[in-house]
């Protein structure tokens, strides 16, 4: 088994050229404008408007995509309702429900992709659903025609968690809301930040409300907001990460790849394959003893820090309180799964060495 000289760690951010970032700064000092909706916000507004296809007017920018998922779920009249949701994901998109006071009810999801099924979620829809927060986990699409079906049958709003498939085209402008973390760990970034794109563009006006404390002019605070502006630092390097976007998508193709050689005649290893713009590299295990001595063996013996995304499962935390057997299909994957190292510059030689280490580890 090989130990790597260095630590390989599951993710690291990609970071631009240093004079380019300079030259931005140099007109932020210029501009003499640090934050509240800044020169270089509106620039970085446009060329993600650009980007992905949907006019500025369907989306707004946040310090981070938690803060994003709050006032979007508020900004939707969710508060108070029933919002039914996935347990496989990150806390963060249950957080958000509770904190505006919405009920998080959660169901099992396909043990294919790992998703929420919508067949599933029509049976516990009830007069006192408002939403359905369906996560494209891993980048792996949700059943996004399934769900509209729904959204339409019983008048329930469609949200989806998107924080981890910026990047696939065909995902964007479905449902009534999408929302993009741009958190370094995600393969595009800009430090923190979040962002919302929706349908109807006079949600625009309110959250641009609620990001700022819901002050609504000098003399007028119109509802209780946040402070959950994207300063202009940060929005200097969501832009010129943004230039880098389609080498930075063509890199996490060539890492799947380089595992996926490796893994495809391996039984004892399944790489997770639906992922569109394979933000993550996750694999099943046979079992939990197996995935913890991968985990374990990769770290001690060769260097390498994987990630147990999502173990344990949210229902297991003390907010959540579910308890066991309530959705087993995503409390056994929780207990199976293990996310391997993929970033912008990683070798692909090296994921095929890992990919060989994890191998001989499952024997
Ligand atoms: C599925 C999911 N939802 C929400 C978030 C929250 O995003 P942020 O870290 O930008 O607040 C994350 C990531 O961290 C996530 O993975």
């Amino acid at each position: 088994m090989k130990r790597f000289e260095k630590p390989i760690l599951v993710t690291r951010p990609y970071l631009p050229p240093i004079e380019d970032f300079k030259r931005g700064c140099e007109e932020i000092w210029a501009n003499q404008w640090l934050t509240n909706n800044g020169p270089m916000l509106q620039k970085f507004q446009k060329a993600l408007s650009e980007y992905l296809g949907v006019p500025e007017t369907n989306l707004a920018l946040f310090n981070n995509g938690t803060l994003a998922l709050e006032l979007g779920y508020y900004a939707m009249g969710l508060a108070g309702g029933d919002v039914i949701t996935t347990p496989f994901t990150f806390v963060a998109t249950s957080h958000a429900l509770k904190r505006i006071g919405a009920n998080p009810i959660f169901v099992d999801i396909d043990p294919e992709t790992l998703c929420l099924d919508p067949a599933k979620v029509e049976k516990l829809i009830t007069p006192r659903t408002k939403a359905i927060v369906p996560v494209h986990v891993y980048g792996n699409a949700c059943d996004v025609d399934g769900f509209a079906r729904l959204g339409e049958k019983y008048g329930v709003k469609i949200i989806y968690d998107a924080a981890h498939a910026f990047g696939i085209k065909s995902l964007v402008g479905c449902g009534d809301m999408s929302m993009y973390s741009f958190h370094p760990t995600k393969l595009f970034h800009s430090c923190e930040g979040g962002l919302l794109i929706f349908k109807d563009a006079a949600v625009q006006h309110k959250l641009h409300e609620l990001r700022n404390f819901a002050i609504h002019s000098e003399t007028e605070c119109v509802d209780v907001g946040s402070n959950a502006k994207m300063n202009e630092l940060q929005a200097l390097m969501g832009l010129e990460c943004l230039k880098k976007i389609d080498d930075l998508l063509d890199y996490r193709q060539k890492i799947y790849k380089a595992y996926e050689e490796v893994f495809v005649d391996c039984d004892e290893v399944k790489l997770v394959q639906y992922s569109q713009n394979k933000a993550y590299v996750p694999v099943l295990f046979k079992d939990f003893e197996t995935r913890e001595r991968v985990y374990a063996e990769l770290k001690e013996k060769c260097n390498v820090f994987t990630r147990r995304y999502f173990y344990p499962l949210l229902t297991e935390f003390a907010p959540y309180v579910y308890g066991k057997g309530a959705c087993p299909i995503a409390e056994n994957l929780a207990s199976r799964v293990l996310t391997l190292p993929t970033y912008f510059g990683l070798a692909p030689e090296d994921a095929k060495t890992i990919a060989e280490n994890v191998k001989e580890i499952v024997g």
